[in-house]
């Protein structure tokens, strides 16, 4: 390595220039001065664009399963194996920082960018974070953590003002962030929208909580033309505009010669340039890949079985061999953008895809017939293409079981815009109630990035399996899941109600500017909790071909925290995995609390007739709230409840424990 160059060896205007992107995907270097860094979009697998002779042309790469999949999988193992993996697919193609993992909260289930996101839950999106952001970067690929913050709306993005109390970001929307920087991402992405009324281009209060309260030591990006007055972006903390825009350039260089940027603002932003091109440098010593691209294809399987959630099972399913079936509908041949969300995040495929019907004909030894029945369809109220199913009804009505393949994809899940339902198009709502009507075997699968309104259909058929945005190889495990030949093990990562008008923040979406969050804490299932007739399924919900049994629940004051330990106990005859869930509820709360909150999970194998002794550590600051009063997170002394379920709204478990003068004690 050349001498390291520091701010003090560079001209400003050099660092004016430093602090502006290089075109859209680089960091400039200077002819090789200083190392540069090549970024690329995540996070489902890298979308790496390449330009040729003025053509942009996207490469080809492994696609996994969407993050609301992963987040279904509520197996941290997946989440790091999966940043694993494609920290080999960077390394293939020169990339030295993947922009991912996004971890906004799931505030409204119409957000277009959902299937892009984790949780309802801080925790849950946080925790899984974390861990793919360690796998990425223990392979040396630098992690981009996105979008700060309080993106959770995709209309109006460059404009809209999220306004949101002290407490509810510190507690919801800042806490995925501040679990996840614990795993030291080399860079976070600010957000389009406007967070209280600032930009987040030129949120100096949240960079400042960034950097002095959750260590985060990395550079803060912008998102890709986000930035509206690059110095008062600089001003703020702001240290790369992506991607290279010359009149914000210009207009930088003019107000530092006008002395509207001090040195000192402007080399701070340098300097965090410099290093992070120092780091991938570092970074890049290291190329090996240590994964073939079958071996990724594998986790990539993994994940999509592990993310599959049963929602609804009438003893139809696994289906036995020898079943006949048959498969409705064009999701059963998806192509590319049938099985994945639009926008930035759109993988192309390396090879053409998986053919339900055919992979059940393997599996029940018999000929599965096929019906397309539906295209994509239409959205309920928009256009009129497609909107009666075409279903000849000969070969479903011959059919032990008919299996619609149903669901949204890229023509409705898309970045830029919000869904305009949580209906799925009514062709294929029809598609379902027709089919069901000339069958009354009928088994639903989804693929889908985001909650689904089901009211239309779901009392008419007898099974219902969310396979998620499962990605080009995830057919292979939606069969198997069918078949029995993998035990579903997902569980929802959010709340699935009955419909739109159900959650708290639907009467705050309109024609707007401003959205106000005024169901503050509340959101996802610290709502439910209080109104539970809204909820179709809840939060950590999904069924298994397996049963379990919890059973003798401890809880060990250790290290400040606690350890709770219980048995969950497999009662079939079938191996299976089940989810536990840890929620901390306190019971005579002084400051308004949701009822209860996540503080743990664990997902364990359990073989048929066994039992598994689970752990799961709490620390003390799992008791604590935001503290808007002190301005600090505080566990207040009184007695909280530990309670330990399957799903938000099915605990098995529960015991007290008391804080008093910041000791815990057992009750
Ligand atoms: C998206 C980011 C993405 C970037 C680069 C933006 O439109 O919001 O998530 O990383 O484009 O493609």
């Amino acid at each position: 390595m050349t001498k390291k160059i520091t701010v003090k060896d560079l001209t400003a205007e050099e660092k004016l220039r430093l602090i502006c992107a290089d075109g859209f995907w680089y960091t400039v270097d200077f002819g090789g001065k200083i190392p540069r860094a090549c970024v690329s979009d995540g996070p489902v697998g890298l979308r790496a664009e390449r330009e040729e002779n003025g053509k942009k042309t996207t490469l080809p790469a492994v696609s996994y399963p969407s993050v609301q999949s992963l987040a279904n999988t509520w197996s941290r193992e997946c989440a790091r194996r999966t940043g694993e993996a494609l920290a080999d697919d960077c390394k293939e193609r020169g990339v030295d920082i993947l922009l991912a993992p996004g971890v906004n909260i799931k505030r409204n289930p119409l957000n277009g960018r959902n299937f892009e996101y984790f949780s309802e839950d801080p925790y849950l999106a946080g925790t899984l974070a974390y861990e793919y952001i360690d796998g990425l970067q223990s392979r040396n690929v630098g992690a981009c953590l996105k979008h700060f913050c309080c993106n959770n709306l995709e209309y109006n993005r460059f404009h809209l003002s999220s306004e949101v109390d002290e407490r509810t970001l510190r507690e919801i929307y800042y806490k995925p962030f501040e679990i996840a920087c614990a795993a030291k991402p080399v860079a976070v992405m600010s957000s389009y929208n406007r967070i209280n009324g600032t930009y987040g281009s030129e949120y100096q209060k949240g960079y400042d909580v960034l950097r002095d309260e959750f260590g985060f030591d990395g550079a803060i990006y912008s998102d890709w033309d986000a930035v509206r007055d690059r110095t008062a972006a600089c001003k703020a903390g702001l240290d790369i505009e992506f991607p290279f825009n010359g009149k914000n350039y210009e207009k930088l260089v003019a107000d530092y010669k006008a002395g509207k940027l001090s040195d000192e603002e402007l080399d701070a932003c340098a300097a965090r340039v410099l290093e992070l091109g120092y780091r991938c440098e570092e970074m890049r010593r290291d190329r090996t890949v240590r994964l073939t691209t079958e071996e990724r294809i594998e986790v990539a399987k993994k994940t999509a079985e592990e993310s599959i959630v049963l929602l609804k099972n009438d003893g139809i399913l696994p289906l036995k061999r020898g079943t006949k079936a048959c498969v409705c509908g064009c999701y059963g041949k998806p192509d590319a953008g049938m099985v994945a969300g639009g926008g930035s995040s759109m993988v192309e495929w390396l090879g053409k895809g998986f053919s339900i019907p055919d992979l059940l004909s393997e599996r029940l030894g018999t000929e599965t017939s096929y019906e397309v029945a539906f295209y994509w369809g239409t959205v309920v109220g928009h256009g009129a293409y497609g909107c009666n199913p075409e279903i000849s009804g000969d070969q479903a009505a011959r059919a032990d079981v008919c299996v619609v393949c149903a669901g949204t994809g890229a023509q409705f899940e898309y970045e830029s815009a919000d869904r305009l339902t949580m209906k799925l198009p009514a062709v294929q709502e029809r598609a379902i109630c027709e089919l069901a009507a000339i069958n009354p075997n009928v088994v639903v699968v989804l693929f889908a990035g985001s909650a689904i309104d089901m009211s239309g259909w779901i009392d008419r058929v007898k099974g219902v399996v969310f396979a998620g945005f499962c990605g080009e190889y995830g057919g292979e495990a939606v069969a198997d899941v069918l078949c029995g030949a993998v035990n579903p093990s997902g569980k929802l990562s959010e709340t699935f109600a009955n419909s739109f008008e159900d959650y708290p923040s639907a009467h705050t979406y309109g024609n707007m500017n401003v959205v106000c969050y005024e169901e503050g804490l509340n959101v996802g299932y610290r709502y439910f909790d209080r109104n539970p007739a809204g909820v179709r399924f809840p939060f950590g919900f999904g069924l298994s071909y397996s049963e379990f049994a919890y059973s003798a629940l401890e809880i060990q004051p250790k290290d400040g925290g606690a350890e709770i330990s219980y048995t969950v106990e497999n009662l079939s005859l079938r191996d299976g995995k089940e989810v536990s869930q840890v929620y901390v509820r306190e019971c005579n709360p002084l400051v308004y609390r949701p009822v209860k909150e996540l503080k743990g999970f664990s997902k364990d194998a359990v073989k048929s007739g066994k039992k598994v002794r689970v752990r799961v550590r709490l620390d003390f600051n799992a008791f604590a709230h935001w503290s808007v009063s002190e301005d600090r997170w505080k566990a207040a002394d009184g007695v909280y409840e530990i309670l330990v379920g399957a799903s938000a709204a099915d605990i098995r478990l529960a015991a007290k424990l008391e804080i008093s003068d910041g000791k815990l004690t057992v009750l």
